[in-house]
C-alpha cells in the first residue's frame, strides 16, 4: 500500500468538510432578514393611472363575456393589479384624506379579486364590486383633496 493513500482519505475528508461548512454557512446567510430601505416610490402618478386604466378597461370587458373562459382569472389577476398599485399609491402622497381614497380602491379591488377567486364566484357580487371600484376612481378624481 503506498503511503499516498492515507494523505489522499485525510484530504477527501477535509474537502467533505469545507463542502459541508460551506453549504451551512450559506444556509445561515440566507435565514438572516434583510434590512431594507423605506420605500420609495420611483414612478409619477400619472404612470400608476395608465395602469390603472388599464386593469380597469381589461375588468370591464371581461366581466359580461361569458364566452371567455378565463374571465375570472383576467378580473382577479387585474383586480390585484390594481390593488398593489393602490397600496404604492398610498405613498405617493402626505395628505391624509388623499392616502384613504386610494387605499379605499385598493382594498375594493382586493376583495374583487378574491370573489372571482372563490370556488363558486358570486356574479352579482362581482358586478357590485365593480360599480364600487369604478367610484372610488371618480371619487378621488371629483375632490378637491387630488
Ligand atoms: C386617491 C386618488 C386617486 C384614485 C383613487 C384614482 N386616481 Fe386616477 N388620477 C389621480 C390623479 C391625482 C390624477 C392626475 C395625475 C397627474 O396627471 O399627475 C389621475 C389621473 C387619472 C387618469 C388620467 C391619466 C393621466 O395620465 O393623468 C386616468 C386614466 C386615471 N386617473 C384612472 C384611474 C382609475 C381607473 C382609477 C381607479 C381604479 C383611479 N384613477 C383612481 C388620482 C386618483
Amino acid at each position: 500500500m503506498s503511503a499516498a493513500r492515507p494523505l489522499f482519505v485525510a484530504l477527501a475528508v477535509i474537502a467533505l468538510f469545507s463542502a459541508l461548512w460551506c453549504t451551512s454557512a450559506q444556509a445561515v446567510k440566507q435565514e438572516q432578514p434583510v434590512e431594507l430601505p423605506p420605500f420609495k416610490p420611483t414612478v409619477r402618478v400619472s404612470s400608476l393611472m395608465t395602469g390603472f386604466a388599464t386593469g380597469i378597461n381589461s375588468i370591464r370587458d371581461a366581466l359580461p363575456d361569458a364566452d371567455d373562459e378565463n374571465r375570472l382569472h383576467k378580473i382577479s389577476a387585474w383586480s390585484d393589479v390594481i390593488a398593489e398599485l393602490s397600496n404604492v399609491h398610498t405613498r405617493h402622497r402626505k395628505k391624509q384624506a388623499y392616502i384613504d381614497m386610494a387605499a379605499n380602491t385598493g382594498a375594493i379591488a382586493l376583495e374583487m379579486g378574491r370573489t372571482a377567486r372563490a370556488e363558486i364566484p358570486d356574479e352579482d357580487k362581482l358586478r357590485t364590486l365593480f360599480t364600487k371600484l369604478d367610484t372610488s376612481c371618480a371619487t378621488c378624481h371629483d375632490s378637491d383633496d387630488k
